[in-house]
């Protein structure tokens, strides 16, 4: 499978939000990564279900919901009702989910793709009895809570190993990296076996969305 570039609409102009997405979408984004921060679980707020529903109605990319916010259990089904057909995906962090595995089973019970994020502090092991119900594990490669921070080099090692993991097992769910990630860095964490690769500032922050989308899938696919 080829590896997938989705971009983090946080660091997009949100006085412009529709011609953004309407960007990405014709520069080849494969998914909008969303960023959704409550002050509580990172310190930072971000966006919120007003802004998911703006989203499903540009006829976006699949989005791919990332709660960065306390107690994800009672707000899973509230974004999927917010983004409805354009959601693909709902990510929860793991060290603030309680109830991992009924909070997986009700966003997969919804026909949407379920994933768990592991803060850079946070073992591999807290998903290996949920493992085998997942879609997506997201390693985080910041400490989350701001776009533009600097990539955390030992998360390199960190993929190196799930992806060991997941080669050597049954079920194959996709590793997503979040972070820091750059045209300059992005061949290092996609050999090292992510899947999916999240991008803000590293998009945003560039004069042709479609030039720098070009680029790094050259970088992580080759050709
Ligand atoms: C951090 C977020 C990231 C971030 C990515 O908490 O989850 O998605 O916005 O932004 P960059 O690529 O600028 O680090
Ligand atoms: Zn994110």
């Amino acid at each position: 499978m080829s590896k997938l570039i989705a971009p983090s609409i946080l660091s997009a102009d949100f006085t412009r939000l529709g011609d953004e997405v309407r960007a990405l979408k014709e520069a080849g984004a494969d998914w909008i990564h969303v960023d959704v921060m409550d002050g509580h679980f990172v310190p930072n707020i971000s966006i919120g279900i007003p802004i998911v529903e703006a989203l499903a109605v540009t006829d976006p990319p699949p989005l791919d919901i990332h709660l960065q916010i306390d107690n994800p259990a009672d707000f899973t089904e509230k974004f999927i009702d917010a983004g409805g057909d354009a959601v693909l995906g709902i990510t929860v962090q793991a060290e603030v989910c309680r109830l991992l595995y009924s909070t997986v089973s009700t966003i997969k019970s919804r026909g949407v793709n379920a994933g768990i994020a592991l803060s850079p502090a946070t073992p591999l092991s807290v998903i290996e009895e949920v493992y085998d119900y997942i879609d997506m594990i997201l390693v985080m490669t910041v400490e989350p809570g701001f776009p533009g921070q600097k990539f955390i080099h030992s998360m390199v090692d960190k993929v190196a190993r799930l992806r060991e993991m997941i080669d050597s097992s049954g079920h194959k769910p996709l590793i997503q990296v979040d972070g820091g990630i750059k045209l300059d860095n992005i061949k290092l964490i996609a050999d090292a076996g992510a899947d999916v690769i999240v991008s803000g500032s590293g998009i945003f922050g560039t004069p042709s969305y479609s030039e720098t989308i070009a680029s790094m899938r050259r970088e992580i696919n080759g050709g």
